[in-house]
């Protein structure tokens, strides 16, 4: 007798431009922190993300373009030639596993320390974090970041493109700009964090700017089937205020939906929102959605299988996972035949450490899973 369930389109095969993805999951980024002081991929991430190699796609963990966009300690960062071999060992393990990587470009902005970058964070305007953050002396006080000046926006753009371009000597498939979670580019997107009175700020027209043109000029430099964006509507995380969600999302879409891009990705998507349903509307390209679990919950026992189906009927076209995929290497075969997931075990490991809370997360036992599938 078999107990799995029935056939899901999850597990159906489908492609990204010109990648074959094997199944609709996909592993969201994740920042874990594995990295060496300099944002060198270590060892261990090899084995991290070889271990998940079954997903559909698997999306790295954010990676600043640039010194002073680093967040938190021990990030990954892809800005030079040290980073790429870095990065090379990963890809190079994925492939020879059988999986596919992009990998996420993120400029922290004003989400950053001096104690952690050496450098005051820019951001598009003065206004601090209005929480404490992470540095390797511990939670400290958020400082006032510099106000970038037009020539930085023009080097950050430009930094943004190199580092799509690093990626792609480093083995990624693509690179995901991220536009969400209230790092920079999200930072001038919401009215809370962006007071500009220059081209940059003021309308919706205009707080879009610096993100498309990021995105336009990653584009450029690797192809627009290799980009795709991350966007976080209506989340606050980071003390983003977008003040205007329901007329800020409309027109940053409008302006990138017709670039060719290989997917747009939707944090905490809700398919009975009328905001994500029109932007399932108005976006011509592939959706990848994230359902919304629980934050701060234990994982759903089904592991997030019939969310993700329920926004696949709501027009999503692949769906990523994030903790779920943290504490199960062997997802997607768990959800396909219904096993339990592993929980996530301490949530101190999630941003820090080494091989433990990491690597050392079981797959099914080959006898559970025989006598599951018997
Ligand atoms: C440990 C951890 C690190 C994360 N780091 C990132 C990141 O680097 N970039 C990003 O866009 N989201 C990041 N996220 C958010 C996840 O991509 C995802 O949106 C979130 O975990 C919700 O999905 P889930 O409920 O399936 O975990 C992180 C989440 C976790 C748990």
């Amino acid at each position: 007798m078999t107990n799995t369930p029935a056939e899901s389109r999850l597990f159906e095969p489908t492609s990204l431009g010109a990648l074959y993805l094997p199944n609709r999951l996909v592993m969201a980024p994740m920042t874990r922190n594995r990295a060496d002081v300099d944002g060198v991929p270590q060892a261990v991430m090899a084995t991290y993300y070889a271990q998940r190699a079954s997903a559909g796609l698997i999306i790295a963990e954010a990676s600043t373009p640039n010194a002073i966009g680093q967040t938190y300690p021990n990030i990954t960062a892809i800005y030079n030639q040290a980073h790429v071999a870095g990065w090379r060992r990963v890809t190079d393990t994925v492939s020879a596993a059988g999986g596919r990587m992009f990998l996420q470009l993120q400029h922290g902005g004003r989400v950053g320390h001096p104690d952690t970058s050496g450098l005051t964070p820019v951001a598009p305007s003065p206004v601090p974090l209005p929480e404490t953050i992470f540095t390797p002396a511990g939670h400290q006080n958020a400082v006032v970041p510099r106000e970038m000046t037009i020539d930085e926006i023009r080097t950050t753009v430009a930094d943004f493109a190199a580092a799509a371009r690093y990626a792609v000597d480093a083995g990624f498939a693509g690179v995901e700009v991220h536009a969400a979670n209230g790092y920079l580019l999200h930072q001038f997107l919401a009215q809370g964090t962006n007071h500009r009175t220059d081209a940059y700020g003021g309308s919706a027209a205009d707080r879009i700017r610096f993100p498309v043109e990021v995105v336009q000029a990653v584009a450029d430099a690797i192809g627009p089937e290799r980009v795709g964006v991350r966007i976080a509507p209506g989340i606050t995380v980071n003390g983003i205020q977008e003040g205007d969600t329901e007329e800020i999302y409309p027109a940053l879409i409008a302006a990138l939906t017709d670039a060719g891009l290989a997917y747009l990705h939707v944090v905490f998507a809700d398919p009975d929102l009328p905001l994500f349903q029109e932007i399932r509307k108005t976006w011509s390209g592939t959706l990848i959605a994230n359902p919304v679990l629980g934050w701060g919950q234990p994982l759903p026992a089904d592991g997030g299988r019939s969310e993700g189906e329920r926004l696949l009927a709501a027009g999503a076209d692949l769906i990523s996972l994030g903790r779920s995929f943290l504490a199960n290497p062997d997802l997607v075969e768990r959800l396909r035949i219904g096993a339990p997931v592993n929980q996530v075990r301490d949530e101190g490991l999630m941003y820090s450490g080494g091989e433990t809370g990491y690597t050392d997360y079981p797959a099914l036992a080959p006898t559970e899973h025989a006598a599951r599938t018997a």
